[in-house]
């Protein structure tokens, strides 16, 4: 057996304005994906099944009833498989982290598929090599949408900053509250959506994105010295960005208010594509607990995670 776990990650600052080349600030986080690998000659399994079950779809190849879940791995796994030709395999895919929340779930899978492949089969693929190949699947599975961000975090963990390039940054780990809608969203319309108003209003969008490039190179800093309120304040003001292009809903900025006032969080913002998904906050020093209790009280569903975390790794404890 050869197993390999990827984080997911949180988009701290800038995204949509990255897609047309501003800065953006994401961190890996302690929730992972999971892929085993068993030698199963002459068949291919993808079992996908112990992922948080909710709504179900129906596998027409198999016949098989599938959760959503489990049909969204399904689909990144198989992606995977077909790209190395790989056979003979029971692939076991077990994760924590919600599906098309934003926080990485299927750029998890894939790098987590690609690594344990790689140590299986003696493929001799290079980490770089890991994060690029998995960015070119997870693309073409989204059909042309995604930047580097999510596959590289799940690769290298840690934080990154990308714009034109992907630098990683050492930076102290920061505890953040995610609170989510339980309203997957589609990636792909929302990002088509800001950039059609962009198109149209270049001289208010452009600007729109240059400072929220700014609010992310300005981030940099403040975490490294760990100046939270100032940090709070910076989540305040690229979540008002991020409304005035059109992304936010009223779930996300339930919550984002019910964070700033009843959870007293310094910053709260929507995190990813937004129309849905996740929103994160930034509490203060040992105020988590009041924070996931006032989301909730907000209807949210909200945990706590650690950003910074470890890239793709395998696992030897099997
Ligand atoms: C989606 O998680 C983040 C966006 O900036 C799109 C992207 O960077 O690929 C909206």
């Amino acid at each position: 057996m050869t197993a390999a776990s990827a984080p997911g990650k949180v988009i701290l600052f800038g995204e949509h304005a990255v897609v047309s080349g501003a800065t953006a600030l994401g961190g890996a986080i302690d929730l992972r994906a999971k892929v085993t690998l068993q030698d199963l000659p002459g068949r291919i399994l993808i079992d996908a099944n112990n992922l948080t079950l909710r709504g179900f779809s129906f596998d027409l190849i198999t016949g098989q009833v599938l959760s959503a879940e489990a049909a969204h791995a399904t689909r990144y796994v198989s992606a995977v498989l077909k790209e190395y030709e790989a056979k003979d395999l029971r692939v076991k895919v077990e994760s924590n982290l919600p599906p098309a929340a934003g926080l990485g779930s299927s750029a998890a899978i894939v790098v987590a598929t690609t690594a344990a492949l790689n140590q299986h089969f003696g493929l001799g693929l290079s980490r770089k090599e890991i994060a690029s190949d998995a960015h070119r699947m997870e693309k073409a599975v989204q059909q042309g949408l995604g930047s580097p961000m999510d596959t590289a975090l799940a690769t290298f963990g840690g934080y990154l900053q990308i714009s034109r390039r992907v630098q990683p940054l050492d930076l102290p780990s920061l505890e953040i509250v995610v609170g989510y809608t339980e309203r997957a969203h589609d990636t792909r319309s929302e990002v088509e959506k800001v950039q059609s108003l962009l198109a149209r209003y270049p001289d208010l969008v452009g600007p729109i994105f240059q400072a929220i490039g700014a609010i992310s190179s300005r981030a940099v800093s403040l975490i490294q010295e760990q100046r939270l309120e100032e940090l709070g304040e910076m989540m305040n003001i690229n979540h008002g960005l991020l409304e005035a292009v059109g992304v936010g809903t009223r779930e996300l900025s339930e919550l984002v208010y019910a964070s700033r006032g009843a959870g007293s969080a310094y910053g709260a913002k929507l995190t990813g594509a937004g129309g849905g998904g996740c929103m994160i906050a930034l509490p203060p020093t040992g105020g988590s607990a009041a924070l996931i209790t006032a989301l909730r009280q907000a209807k949210g569903t909200a945990f706590s995670v650690k950003t910074g975390s470890e890239g793709v790794r395998l696992e030897r404890d099997l």
